[in-house]
């Protein structure tokens, strides 16, 4: 295969006692690509998520990365392996400044032996200074960058979810998923990301983001997923999932009688 899909689901599922929260889920994501993950509340959105990063197990079914079997993977070992992601309530580590959560994020890939901190070498003052260019770039990218030397927990929900996806993107993660990173946005701010989020998959990477903004949705992905009670019922273009019956039934319709 030339261009083997980064993940591949095939027929997963998860119940937690009598609710199938996901159910035959098979999906194959391929890299430059932005996919939505959209559906009603309690569609199963964020198990999936969870499956995928490696917080939860799955019933049945297989998960492979880059066409390796990762089922029994823990979370930990996927992020070394380029999974990357955000959540609908940003766990951070709230008493550390916004900075200090990005730098989190960078410690997979730094090279400092404990000596070298131990003695405060040289090597490792230019090391961390490089460090903090760095995060203050994904900061700015993100739009935190005002925020840099606030503690995490005393900022605004809407910029939590930002400075989680700069901390995922310290990890130079190659498949980044997030969940609902625009909730709490304003319209401009919703644009932005969406344009930051292109740019991360024209640099190559694949991400998978679940939203209920739908205008953000139609605007930003590649390709929409619809979930509905823990099954895709539609995937394809943000054109063809606008006008396709069973998404308007089960979740646009919604939308329209609901608060987005
Ligand atoms: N840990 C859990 N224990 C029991 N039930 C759970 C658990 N996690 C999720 N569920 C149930 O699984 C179903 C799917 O939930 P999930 O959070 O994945 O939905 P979602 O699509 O992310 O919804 P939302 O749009 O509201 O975030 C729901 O019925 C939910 O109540
Ligand atoms: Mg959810």
């Amino acid at each position: 295969m030339s261009n083997p899909a980064i993940l591949s689901l095939t027929d997963v599922g998860r119940s937690f006692g009598a609710i199938k929260a996901v159910s035959g889920v098979s999906l194959d994501l391929f890299e430059r690509r932005i996919y939505a993950l959209i559906g009603p509340n309690g569609a199963g959105k964020t198990t999936l998520l969870n499956i995928i990063s490696g917080y939860i197990g799955r019933d049945s079914g297989n998960i492979r990365l880059r066409g390796q079997l990762i089922d029994d993977w823990p979370a930990s070992r996927r992020v070394h392996q380029g999974m990357a992601r955000s959540f609908q309530i940003a766990q951070l580590f709230s008493h550390m400044t916004a900075m200090e959560n990005v730098m989190c994020g960078f410690h997979l890939h730094v090279d400092q032996s404990l000596l070298s901190v131990l003695l405060g070498l040289r090597s490792f003052a230019a090391e961390e200074r490089s460090l903090r260019d760095r995060a203050r770039q994904l900061l700015e990218m993100v739009g935190v960058g005002d925020y840099a030397e606030e503690p995490a927990g005393l900022l605004p929900f809407g910029l939590q979810r930002r400075l989680e996806v700069a901390r995922a993107l310290a990890t130079q993660p190659s498949l980044l998923l997030l969940d609902e990173p625009c909730a709490g946005l304003s319209g401009p701010e919703t644009a932005e990301f969406g344009r930051l989020l292109q740019r991360l998959a024209g640099e190559g990477m694949c991400v998978l983001v679940i939203e209920h903004d739908m205008p953000f949705v139609l605007e930003v992905a590649d390709e929409v997923v619809v979930l509905d009670a823990g099954e895709i019922i539609a995937r394809g273009t943000p054109d063809a999932i606008r006008n396709d019956p069973c998404v308007i039934e089960a979740y646009l319709g919604e939308l329209e009688h609901g608060a987005a």
